[in-house]
Parts: structure tokens; sequence; C-alpha cells
């Protein structure tokens, strides 16, 4: 008998701790970001910078890449692996990312960023 209710009371504390990550999950606002490649990136395995830098920095690259292209009619940019890309969001940045429900709007609608791009820019085509 003793035996019994020391086994149910392991038992309790097991399934405590089973569902300690589901309950703790309950209540927060939002789901964290988890910006999901599409096939395309998949693939190319690189993005046009690392990883740590596009992560913090591409905004600040895209507006470089729109001044530069509006401005001075510059369209290639030299990655600093070496590789030339066409300073383009919607056929170099969306043609990788083309999923952008995905992928950008992930981190964005976390964070309530809504970049005003897409007034003008043609979003993807969502496949699914
Ligand atoms: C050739 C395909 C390709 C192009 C073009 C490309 N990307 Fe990427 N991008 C990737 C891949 C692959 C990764 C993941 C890199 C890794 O895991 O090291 C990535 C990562 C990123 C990340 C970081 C994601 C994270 O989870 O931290 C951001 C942000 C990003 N890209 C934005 C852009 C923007 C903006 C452009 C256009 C300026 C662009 N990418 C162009 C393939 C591409
Ligand atoms: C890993 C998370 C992450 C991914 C993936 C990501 N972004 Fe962002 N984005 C951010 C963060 C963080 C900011 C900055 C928010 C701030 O400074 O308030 C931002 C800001 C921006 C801005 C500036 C918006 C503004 O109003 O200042 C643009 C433009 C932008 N992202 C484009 C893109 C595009 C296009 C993609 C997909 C190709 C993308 N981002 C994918 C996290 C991400
Ligand atoms: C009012 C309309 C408008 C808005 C809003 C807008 N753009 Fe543009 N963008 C343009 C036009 C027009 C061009 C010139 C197209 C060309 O010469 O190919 C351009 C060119 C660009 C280019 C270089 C060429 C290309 O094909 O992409 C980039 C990069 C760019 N914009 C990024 C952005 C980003 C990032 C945002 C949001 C933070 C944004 N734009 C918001 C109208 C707009």
């Amino acid at each position: 008998m003793y035996d019994g209710v020391k086994i149910i009371i392991g038992i309790i504390i097991f399934l405590v701790l089973l569902l300690f990550p589901a309950w703790y999950q309950v209540g927060k606002a939002a789901k964290v970001p988890d910006p999901k490649l599409a096939e395309k990136a998949l693939k190319a395995e690189q993005c046009v910078e690392p990883k740590l830098f596009m992560k913090t920095q591409h905004m600040k690259l895209l507006d470089e890449w729109r001044d530069e292209v509006v401005r001075s009619a510059d369209r290639y940019y030299q990655s600093s692996s070496g590789k030339t890309y066409y300073k383009s969001l919607q056929v170099t940045c969306m043609d990788c990312h083309s999923s952008k429900k995905e992928f950008c709007d992930q981190c964005h609608d976390y964070l309530g960023v809504v970049p005003y791009c897409w007034d003008c820019h043609i979003e993807p085509k969502e496949n699914g």
C-alpha cells in the first residue's frame, strides 16, 4: 500500500514535468518566429551575405540597394564572398525567399513590423 502511494506520486511528478513545456507556452502572446526557407533558398544554402549579417542588417542592405539602383542605376552587388547579385527586392530576395508568409512575415508579425514595400513592390505568389 505504502509503495503504491509512492508510485502514484512518482507518476504525478512525471506527468507534471512532461506537460510543463505545454503549460508554459499557454498565455504567451505569440509563437516565436520560425522563418522557413523555401526550396530555392535551401538549395542555394547561402544568402547574399552571412546569416547573422542578414538577420540584423537586411533592412539596411535593402535601403542601400534601393538608393544605389534608383539614384545611380547601379544594379550589381558584389557580396563579401565575391559573388555578384542583381540588386532587386522582387527578382533577387523574393526569388529565393519565395514565401513571404513563411519567411519574412514570421519575424515581422512577431515584432509588429509592417514594411510598406509591398504597397508598390509585388509580393511573391504564395504557393501553399
Ligand atoms: C540565393 C538565394 C538567396 C537570396 C538571393 C537571398 N537569400 Fe536570404 N537567405 C538564403 C539562405 C539559404 C538563408 C539561410 C542562410 C543560413 O542558414 O546560413 C538566408 C537567410 C536570410 C535571413 C536570415 C534568416 C534567419 O532566420 O535569421 C534573412 C533576414 C534574409 N535571408 C533576407 C534576405 C533578403 C532581404 C534578401 C535580398 C537582399 C535575400 N535574403 C536574398 C537565401 C537567399
Ligand atoms: C529573422 C527574422 C527576420 C526575417 C526572416 C526577415 N526580417 Fe525583415 N526585419 C526583421 C527585424 C528585426 C526588423 C527591424 C525591426 C525594427 O528595426 O523595428 C526588420 C525590418 C525589415 C524592414 C524595414 C522595415 C521598416 O519599416 O523599417 C524591411 C524592408 C524588411 N525587414 C524586409 C524583409 C524582407 C523582404 C524579408 C524576407 C525576404 C525579411 N525582412 C525577413 C526581422 C526579419
Ligand atoms: C511608392 C512606391 C514604392 C515603395 C513604397 C517602395 N518602393 Fe522600392 N522601388 C520603387 C520604384 C518605382 C523602384 C524603381 C524600380 C526600378 O528602377 O527597377 C524601386 C526600386 C527598389 C529597389 C531596387 C530595384 C528592385 O527591383 O528592387 C529596391 C531594393 C527597393 N526598391 C526596395 C524597397 C524596399 C525595401 C521598400 C520598403 C522598405 C520599398 N522599396 C518601398 C517604388 C517603391
